[in-house]
């Protein structure tokens, strides 16, 4: 089977690599890919990413079979247009990403459907939002509605807090239109877990539960950034946790996209709050995580390309996912400066990894040399029996690779 894998990121490597390894598979394109897949097993880079540019490419080489890794082509409807030309592909519909693209939509659809989810009240212009900051409790969290590159949710501890990011989203619109309409939403204080599932519509399956290290700096301080490593399973996903976000969450979740009919074939991952009170979604997103997925998929046990199949041809009921009984650890290595500017074309020196896994991100090649293009460059993921070894196998081999100024957190893994 030839497969194209759409995206350049850490998380896109993960995924060529792990289809890569099923028997099944002769080709793995990826569109546009870095400079790291390329040197995978069976992986080719192709420069192409427009939908169109995609799809004529898929039509033309006989693609079986698509996954697309971010959310931005999802949200274009790159699945609907797939579909109409006849190619298999792995994802939610224009429609269905929805649940991603519209944090308004997807929190009418948690609410009409009962998913477990913070109070929230919506607003479409700047003056009824900030009526609201006079008598909210505060902490508040602000949502943009649309997709902000991460950066569309604001804790506000006070009311000057809260009215300067109103007037940031919805008056100077530093999101382009993303946030003139917002959520306010309370504020929950608890644990994070990401949990991606599988669809096909009917069925759900949990993966392996992860956990994402979201700021810059150790001990969860700085800026959020796209994520700065994860492990799995995630401590904090108790049995308990485990039904509970089945019952409260995944399965009402569900039923809502059968009721809408929505045509939702992928993965959706919820990233839940695990409270006093519960477990609540505080989004979908309709997309494999990064990092999540470069320390989920090096756990799976499953042919992944199996496994997407069978949603594909809507028998994920008869599947039983199959997950290797370890833990795993994956740090990210990024540019000095990120998540602000940072500089790139920095030579990164590599060295044979011993353990584990390299999953190159922000990279680009150059007469068989690899040079920075990103803020989070590589990730290493290391699997063992138990997560403290996870961990010390990760650091002992993103030693093995280098470039100037590069940072990690060196606390990937630790509980506060
Ligand atoms: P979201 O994109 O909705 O997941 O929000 C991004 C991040 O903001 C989450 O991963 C949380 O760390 C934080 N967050 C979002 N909603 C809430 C909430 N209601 N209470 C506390 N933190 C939140
Ligand atoms: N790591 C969080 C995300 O992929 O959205």
């Amino acid at each position: 089977m030839k497969v194209l894998v759409v995206g350049s990121g850490g998380r896109e490597h993960a995924i060529a690599w792990k289809v890569s390894e099923s028997y099944k598979v002769s080709t793995v394109y990826c569109a546009p890919g870095n400079g790291g897949t390329h040197f995978e097993n069976k992986c080719i880079n192709i420069p192409l990413s427009s939908k169109e540019d995609l799809k004529h490419f898929a039509l033309k080489e006989n693609i079986d079979l698509t996954i697309v890794g971010p959310e931005e082509p999802l949200t274009k409807g790159i699945v609907d247009e797939f579909k109409a030309a006849g190619l298999k592909i792995f994802g939610p519909s224009r429609e269905a990403a929805k649940l991603e693209g519209s944090k308004i939509y997807a929190k009418n659809f948690m609410k009409k459907y009962g998913v477990k989810t913070a109070a929230y009240e919506v607003f479409y212009d700047l003056k009824s939002a900030e009526d609201h900051l006079v008598h909210c409790e505060y902490p508040i969290v602000i949502k943009a509605d649309g997709l902000a590159a991460g950066k569309g949710v604001v804790i506000c501890n006070n009311k000057d807090e809260a009215q300067k990011v109103l007037e940031d989203f919805m008056l100077k619109d530093i999101f382009k239109g993303s946030g003139k309409k917002i959520i306010m939403e309370k504020f929950l204080e608890g644990v994070e877990a990401s949990i991606l599932c599988i669809t096909d519509g009917n069925t759900i399956i949990p993966f392996i539960s992860a956990k994402d290290h979201k700021q810059i700096y150790d001990r969860n301080q700085g800026p959020n950034t796209g994520g700065m490593g994860a492990i799995a399973p995630n401590p904090y996903c108790s049995q308990e946790v485990l039904k509970a976000f089945e019952e409260d969450i995944m399965l009402p979740t569900l039923r809502g996209i059968k009721r809408e009919a929505l045509d939702y074939t992928g993965i959706i991952f919820f990233g839940v709050m695990i409270t006093q009170s519960g477990v609540y979604n505080l989004e979908y997103n309709v997309r494999m995580g990064d990092p999540e997925t470069q320390a989920v998929l090096p756990l799976m046990e499953s042919d992944f390309l199996d496994l997407i199949n069978s949603a594909i041809n809507k028998t994920l009921s008869d599947y039983k996912i199959r997950w290797k009984n370890q833990h795993s650890c994956c740090v990210v290595a990024a540019s000095p400066g990120y998540p602000g500017s940072y500089k790139t074309d920095l030579l990164i020196s590599a060295g044979e990894i011993n353990e584990g896994k390299f999953f190159a991100a922000g990279i680009k090649e150059k007469d068989g040399k690899m040079y920075t293009s990103g803020g989070r460059v590589f990730a290493v993921t290391c699997t063992a029996d138990n997560l403290t070894s996870a961990i010390e196998k990760s650091y002992k081999n993103i030693q093995c690779f280098s470039f100037e100024g590069i940072y990690y957190r060196k606390d990937i893994g630790t509980l506060y």
